[in-house]
């Protein structure tokens, strides 16, 4: 091989190689092109520095000199290159990417406080042999009210004390003319779910039925918009008061032990008689945390049973009252607040 030859192969190898270096993007690229060119044994470079030995005698140091200088610069493309990669891997930690790092905390979900409380109260009642029942949140007044014997002119019924829904066009002066019809609504309480469970099933019944309620109420400790209840019914022979009264207070032991004082308080509700308010003492003071009663009995005739032959008692409590005792829960906003932090403690 002519020395010229010799030189213009050189020429070529160097140029490729220093290309391959600068294009390379990542350390598998820089081995491939090392392999590709400086390989020990198949290298590119290799191959030539064999041709070096046809290059005729008296040319051969020339021939050899820039064989070294294109070996320098092909191993300087190399170092360069290598070099490069290093600091943008750098710059890539710089960003944030840091592998000896440990990774962002997982935090696991929770069942909320409300949703939790809800479960036991199933459980509790469960173990007292009453099964779950559900009804619509969307009602209308037959069942809300007519079905419960209140009255039209009754002061519960008032649009300012409802959910009315856009299509009800419910007055306070046709309530009270009782001429008003019947209107959809939200519903005011679960003991809308008593009267579609008998009106579809024959006693004996034992059932709870666990939702939300809607009422135009101000938010405050102790009172929001929509919270939910938990509505209780027996109906069978010789169901009575004492029935009544040890299912509550059972339930009362379960949920809140022995140390927590329960009272029964006469009051009304116009579907049970006679009726009682239920209230626990708590924070040194009395907090009533539901209403119960007897079925009147024109409550039993509205679904076809006969008071003659069966008699019940149902009862209505506050589920949010009830989780706040449970948690030491001061205000009831904070339930509905949805700060993670809050409701992470439960
Ligand atoms: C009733 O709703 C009756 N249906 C209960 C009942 C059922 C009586 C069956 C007889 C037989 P009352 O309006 O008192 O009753 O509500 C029951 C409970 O719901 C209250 O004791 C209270 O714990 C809770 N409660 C009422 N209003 C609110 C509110 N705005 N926010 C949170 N809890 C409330």
């Amino acid at each position: 091989m002519s020395l010229q030859q010799f030189l213009d192969d050189l020429d070529v190898l160097v140029t490729k190689a220093q290309q391959a270096f600068d294009s390379a993007v990542s350390l598998a690229d820089m081995e491939t092109s090392r392999i590709e060119f400086l390989g020990a044994k198949s290298g590119l470079l290799k191959s030539v520095q064999k041709q070096m030995g046809t290059v005729p005698g008296p040319e051969k140091p020339a021939a050899g000199k820039r064989f070294n200088e294109v070996k320098n610069a092909i191993e300087s493309a190399f170092d360069a290159a290598a070099q490069r990669l290093e600091t943008s891997a750098v710059e890539v930690a710089d960003e944030g990417f840091d592998a000896t790092l440990p990774g962002p905390k997982i935090s696991m979900g929770k069942i909320h406080p409300i949703s939790q409380t809800i479960l036991l109260l199933k459980d509790i009642m469960g173990r007292l042999g009453f099964t779950p029942v559900e009804g619509p949140e969307i009602e209308d007044s037959w069942h809300n009210f007519d079905a419960l014997n209140v009255p039209l002119a009754h002061p519960a019924r008032d649009p300012l004390d409802n959910f009315y829904l856009s299509n009800a066009k419910i007055f306070a002066s046709d309530l009270a003319a009782g001429t008003a019809s019947q209107a959809d609504m939200l519903r005011s309480q679960t003991s809308t779910v008593q009267v579609r469970m008998m009106q579809h099933n024959q006693p004996p019944l034992r059932i709870i039925s666990l939702g939300r309620v809607y009422r135009p109420d101000t938010a405050d400790e102790t009172h929001y918009p929509m919270f939910h209840q938990m509505e209780g019914l027996m109906v069978d022979k010789h169901v009575t008061m004492a029935d009544l009264k040890t299912v509550l207070r059972l339930f009362a032991t379960a949920y809140l032990g022995d140390s927590v004082p329960v009272r029964f308080r006469p009051s009304f509700f116009p579907f049970t008689e006679p009726s009682v308010e239920v209230d626990y003492f708590w924070n040194d003071r009395w907090v009533e945390f539901g209403g119960a009663g007897m079925v009147d009995p024109n409550v039993l005739t509205s679904v076809g049973y006969d008071p003659e032959q069966v008699t019940g008692f149902a009862f209505g409590l506050g589920v949010e009252r009830l989780c706040m005792i449970r948690h030491g829960i001061k205000d009831i906003r904070d339930l509905y607040t949805n700060d993670v932090r809050f409701l992470a403690q439960f």
